[in-house]
């Protein structure tokens, strides 16, 4: 995916963990108009991106858009991007954030967690299946410190389902009432309060 603008003078590596400042970890302006310029262009990669995941998981809204980050105190975007000796390409993103949930657990007892969720997730169509979601997915999973068993994850699609067996074994659900899942595993490994 390609911008208007270099998104290599933005993001210097190849994933960016980015909150709510609309600024990629470790990037410093060199004054504020540079920053909010940088921010700008953050938000039009975020919405753009955002809206391309809609449409892959067939979605009429965006789950992820720049004003809902930017009015959210815990969700964080890793976004994916490539240097290609241009002005680069915006491979993907996934967003986690905590919600708070009413889960059963495996005795179909409700449960009050707050857990961290997966709440979008997506590779450019070019580029699927050629490992970088395993890439991203892991690089997140390092840099927040959960295991994979731990997440919830709304509204998975067949092709996240399929990613999570694949990957990391995780295929037994505990049904839910709500669009989240989670799986065997959840309620051992979660340090989330209860
Ligand atoms: N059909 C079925 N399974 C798929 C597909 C597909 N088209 N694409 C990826 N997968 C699963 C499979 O298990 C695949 O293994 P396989 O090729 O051996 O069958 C595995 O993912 C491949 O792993 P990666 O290459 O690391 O994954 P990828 O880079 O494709 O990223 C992702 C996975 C993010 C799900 C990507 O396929 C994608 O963007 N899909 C469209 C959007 C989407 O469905 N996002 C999840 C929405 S739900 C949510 O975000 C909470």
């Amino acid at each position: 995916m390609e911008f208007r603008f270099d998104i290599t003078k933005i993001f210097k590596e190849n994933i960016s963990r980015i909150g709510n400042s609309l600024l990629p970890n470790g990037f410093i302006a060199s004054d504020r108009r540079c920053a909010l310029d940088t921010t700008a262009y953050v938000a039009e990669i975020i919405n753009t991106v955002g809206q391309a995941s809609a449409a892959a998981q067939g979605l009429n809204h965006p789950v992820t858009t720049s004003d809902r980050l930017r009015n959210s105190d815990d969700q964080v975007i890793y976004l994916m991007t490539e240097n290609n000796g241009r002005s680069g390409l915006v491979l993907g993103l996934l967003k986690i954030g905590r919600k708070s949930l009413y889960v059963f657990d495996q005795n179909g007892d409700t449960r009050h967690v707050n857990a961290p969720c997966v709440l979008d997730f997506y590779i450019h169509e070019l580029r699927q299946r050629a490992g970088l979601g395993k890439v991203l997915f892991e690089y997140m999973l390092e840099q927040e410190n959960f295991t994979p068993e731990e997440l919830a994850i709304d509204r998975p699609s067949e092709k996240l389902l399929s990613f999570l067996r694949k990957h990391y074994g995780l295929s037994t659900k505990i049904p839910q009432m709500n669009n989240f899942v989670i799986f065997d595993g959840f309620f051992g490994s979660q340090k989330s309060a209860r």
